[in-house]
């Protein structure tokens, strides 16, 4: 297969998905997600996913705690924070990851939620809790609900076992096995994030920029690909829509001086809802 650029004239490609919102619609016709991850002291990630997928347009939003969870966000009140013990993997959309440690708790979640119908991704812990366990790699590529993975350089090396120099020295191939091999779509995280498919389909994103190398902007895209699935995109338009969406904001914000210095992954959000609403 040739590589294929994603050029910035796929925003029209976007822009044809992005429906405009039904009159008589309401928040159940955007989908739920829950992001699941927040061991105790990483509680920031997750609420970032969170934010992230509220304000690219899902219905409702969780964010649910592998530890102690929060009442709430106080800078985000419309989130439902959760604890994990107990919360129904079953009726959202599945952001895995974020925070989520990896203690033996967090790789009964993400036994939980592989086994789940729910729509799934997973990112950061979840990748190196996937790494360890062979059986857990099998039951992914055997979901019926798929899964959009969204490694940087070192999960994917430890996914594939080998270096990170190996990965970085043929991305484009790294990507293919990965996502061949786990039967999901791969976004392989870094300058020119590879999007790739099972069936050998990979695409190189053009837009983004070193302002996104901060950290958080990964739980960013995370919970922006969490909420295009929930708003029912298919999984390979989700992941490519989300990479480049992710990366417009950062080049637009750039434009404006807010970065390439000093760029924060919260900055991120607003400015993803902004380049969404302009393609709409
Ligand atoms: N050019 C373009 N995009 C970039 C660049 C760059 N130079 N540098 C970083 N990015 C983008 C990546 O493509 C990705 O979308 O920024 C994002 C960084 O994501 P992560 O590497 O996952 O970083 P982070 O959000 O801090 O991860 C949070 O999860 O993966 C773990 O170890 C990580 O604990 C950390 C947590
Ligand atoms: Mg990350």
């Amino acid at each position: 297969f040739p590589s294929v650029r994603l050029h910035l004239n796929e925003a029209r490609f976007f822009a044809r998905k992005l429906k405009t919102r039904r009159q008589n619609s309401h928040k159940g016709s955007y989908g739920n997600v829950a992001v699941v991850g927040g061991a105790r002291g990483m509680a920031g990630a997750p609420i970032l996913a969170a934010r992230s997928a509220l304000h690219a347009g899902a219905g409702r939003v969780f964010a649910v705690f592998a530890d102690d969870a929060p009442s709430y966000d106080s800078g985000q009140p419309e989130l439902m924070c959760r604890a994990a013990a107990g919360f129904d993997l079953d009726s959202s959309v599945l952001v895995l990851g974020p925070g989520l440690g990896t203690a033996p708790q967090s790789v009964e979640l993400l036994k939980r939620a592989v086994a789940s119908a729910s729509a799934l991704v997973a990112d950061a812990d979840a990748l190196n809790l996937l790494a360890a366990d062979a059986a857990l790699q099998a039951a992914v590529a055997q979901r019926g609900a798929g899964c959009i993975i969204t490694p940087h350089p070192l999960e994917a090396a430890r996914l594939l076992g080998c270096a990170i120099t190996a990965v970085q020295a043929d991305r484009v191939a790294a990507a293919r096995t990965l996502a061949a091999r786990l039967r999901a779509t791969v976004v392989l995280k870094g300058s020119g994030t590879v999007i790739a498919a099972p069936d050998g389909d990979a695409v190189i994103n053009t837009t983004g920029n070193p302002a996104l190398a901060t950290a958080g902007t990964g739980d960013v895209l995370a919970g922006l690909c969490g909420s295009l699935l929930a708003q029912g995109w298919p999984q390979w338009e989700a992941a490519l829509a989300a990479v480049w969406l992710h990366g417009m904001a950062a080049d637009v914000l750039v434009t404006d001086g807010v970065g390439p210095i000093g760029l924060t992954a919260g900055e991120l959000v607003p400015a993803i809802r902004a380049a969404i609403n302009r393609l709409v």
